[in-house]
């Protein structure tokens, strides 16, 4: 049996501000359009015949990706569908003429790449934009708006600590973006989206002069710099009982896969998976970022040590699929180039 991955991208146009139900609605058409195209009508017979090659077939089986992503122009969206149709991967093109939308005007509004096995769908759709992370980016702006309790400590830290705070978002970008290509729900990327944006907040609590000292630790400091995940945890949870994961993630986020790091158990403790996820965002980001004690490292060289402490430091069900994502697309990070640093490494 395969394990291959089937996937289906759902293109949709943005510039034609359709509403979130039409938009469903044209991608729900767009994914029937597929199997219409994949079929045979016998009207003699009065019956339908599905073609199942193999990416269908896992497809409808439900063991698939899929995920929607935007383009700006019609041109945009018509690029797409040929260069679908040049790689010979299943394309839907949907073109509609509602009444209430567009008068009667027929419309291109989106099309179904795939269902096709993931990398010759990625390699069609791979650089454009989620319409998912813009709603998760929108509901994190909008639950920290709406929760100042959040708000202000994050803004507490950047007063602190640019680093960090870019660190932050970084890692929370990586984490959703991770969490997307693994195929997780809009509810999952939005905690994993929160978690990482959370995930150092315990350094709030560290005194501004360790957080930004230029050099080693004592052996003290460094007693005080290990405690900003359990303070992480109760900070966010005495905020808001509901992030219980992101309290799990801040806890446990320097918590190897073997067990190393800390805060340090006399057993090997079972982390929760948006854990051992954010562990891998987090390392790549700080050891891709200029510090004071070395240069940044290049993504090359980052995703080189996630391979070598792969099963030791990292779980492989992350790092391995992190790996992969980062060699096929290049995903942005802030630049701290300007920015106050602070003096640990690796993983902060
Ligand atoms: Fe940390």
């Amino acid at each position: 049996m395969t394990t291959r991955t089937a996937k289906q991208v759902i293109v949709m146009r943005k510039d034609l501000g359709m509403r979130k139900g039409k938009m469903i609605a044209q991608g729900a058409h767009a994914s029937l359009k597929v199997l219409r195209d994949a079929g045979t009508l016998d009207e003699a017979a009065g019956t339908f015949t599905i073609t199942t090659w193999p990416a269908l077939a896992a497809w409808l089986g439900g063991r698939f990706t899929k995920v929607c992503v935007s383009v700006d122009s019609e041109a945009a969206l018509d690029a797409i569908v040929e260069k679908a149709r040049a790689a010979n991967v299943p394309c839907a093109l949907i073109v509609d003429a509602g009444q209430t939308e567009f008068r009667g005007v027929p419309t291109k509004t989106c099309c179904a790449v795939g269902p096709a096995w993931l990398e010759d769908v990625d390699a069609i759709t791979g650089e454009l934009p989620l319409l998912e992370a813009e709603t998760v980016v929108r509901s994190l702006a909008i639950a920290m708006h709406s929760q100042s309790e959040i708000i202000l400590p994050l803004l507490q830290l950047k007063e602190f600590d640019q680093y960090t705070t870019t660190h932050s978002t970084n890692v929370s970008v990586l984490a959703m973006a991770l969490g997307e290509h693994l195929g997780f729900s809009g509810r999952e990327l939005r905690v994993l989206g929160v978690s990482g944006l959370l995930h150092d907040l315990g350094k709030v609590k560290i005194p501004r002069e360790i957080l930004v000292k230029p050099g080693g630790f004592t052996d003290e400091e460094f007693a005080i710099m290990k405690a900003h995940p359990k303070e992480g945890a109760k900070l966010i949870l005495e905020r808001d009982v509901r992030l219980e994961v992101p309290a799990v993630v801040a806890y446990e986020h320097h918590i190897m896969l073997n067990g190393g790091g800390y805060p340090s158990f006399h057993f090997v403790r079972d982390t929760h998976y948006a854990s051992r996820l954010v562990h891998v965002c987090d390392v790549y980001d700080a050891l891709c970022t200029n510090r004071p004690y070395r240069d940044a490292w290049s993504s090359e060289k980052a995703l080189a040590y996630l391979e070598e402490k792969s099963g030791t430091d990292f779980d492989p069900v992350f790092s391995v699929p992190f790996i992969k994502l980062m060699q096929q697309r290049s995903v942005q990070r802030l630049s701290v180039e300007d920015a106050e640093v602070s003096p640990t490494g690796g993983g902060e």
